[in-house]
Parts: C-alpha cells; structure tokens; sequence
C-alpha cells in the first residue's frame, strides 16, 4: 500500500491543480472573447475537482487521517498555448501516470485507489480528446462549432456534451438526470 499512498497523493495534487488551473483557463479564454472555450474550460475544471476529491476521500480513508493540498504554481498564457498546455497534461496522465497507479494499485491490491485512478483515466482520455478538438477548431477559427453544453458526471468525474450524453454514465452508471450542467 505504501507506493499507492504516495500516488494517491500526487494524483491528489495533480487534480486539484488541473481544477485550479482550468478555472483560470476558463477566466482568460471568456476575456478574450472565446466563450465557447470558457465554458469547456468551466466544465472540465469541476471535473477536475470530482477526481481531487475522490483521490482525497480514498487517500483519507487509507491514511485515517485528514489530507490538505494545495494547487501547485501554473502560468496562464494565451488560450492557444493554454489548450496546448491542458493536452499535454491531459496526455502524461493518459499515457504514463494513471496506467501506473492503477498497474501499482492492483498489484499493490489497493481497490479503493484502483476505482478512483480508473474513473480519472477514463475521463482524462475524453479531456485530451475534447481539448485537442477545440484546439484545432481554434486554429481555423472555428470555435462556434464546439459544444454549447456540458455534462459533467458527479460521481466519476466523466464529461459529456450535448452530442454524447448518455441516459446514464457509460463509466459509473449515475444516471443523466444528476449531472452538472454547463451551459
Ligand atoms: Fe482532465
Ligand atoms: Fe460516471
């Protein structure tokens, strides 16, 4: 258990750093008029915060303790760049760090933490995927395309737009009528 609390701590901070992060995405992206792009930024932040706070619960109920974090330091450039940054984060998480802790969790037969890597891998792959569509509409100036909807599932963290919404969480199973809307 001992690496898996340790990464329940990094993912921890890794989230709660996302969140803040798109937040602040979200503020710039409005004020340079991409109000398309703020909302997705909106959106996913929460999201963010939905797998910070499950990574928090699980990692509390390992330790018998309370765990506190902050976000750690970000730079807010322009929502190109900023896009960019968002697909290169969402893509180590893809890639390298949630396979990882959940290869280490399983091994480390830690179920709890399996669960809430997982819900965060899976929607970290639809992030990635969301961000790089956004940013290649940005570039052809295109953004009136995107979505005008978000749902953001409670539970898992999962992201939907008005174009795959499901009448239930493909990843949890919450049903439709509990999701966050961002519109
Ligand atoms: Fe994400
Ligand atoms: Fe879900």
């Amino acid at each position: 258990m001992e690496k898996t609390i340790i990464n329940l701590r990094s993912a921890l901070i890794g989230e709660t750093t996302a969140s803040a992060k798109y937040a602040a995405f979200s503020k710039k992206a409005k004020e340079e008029g991409n109000l398309k792009i703020s909302l997705m930024f909106e959106a996913i932040s929460r999201s963010e915060s939905i797998h910070a706070m499950n990574h928090k619960r699980a990692l509390e109920f390992l330790l018998k303790d309370t765990v506190e974090v902050e976000p750690e330091e970000f730079e807010i450039k322009s929502t190109l760049d900023n896009l960019q940054d968002a697909i290169n984060g969402e893509g180590y998480e893809v890639s390298t760090m949630y396979p990882e802790f959940i290869e280490v969790a399983t091994n480390e037969d830690v179920k709890r933490a399996r669960s809430t890597f997982s819900y965060a891998f899976e929607t970290e792959k639809k992030h990635k995927i969301l961000f790089e569509n956004a940013l290649n509409e940005m570039k052809k100036n295109n953004e009136s395309i995107l979505a005008s909807t978000y749902y953001i599932c409670p539970v898992c963290g999962y992201t939907y737009t008005e174009s795959d919404v499901k009448d239930a969480c493909e990843i949890c199973n919450t049903k439709k009528e509990k999701f966050i809307i961002f519109q």
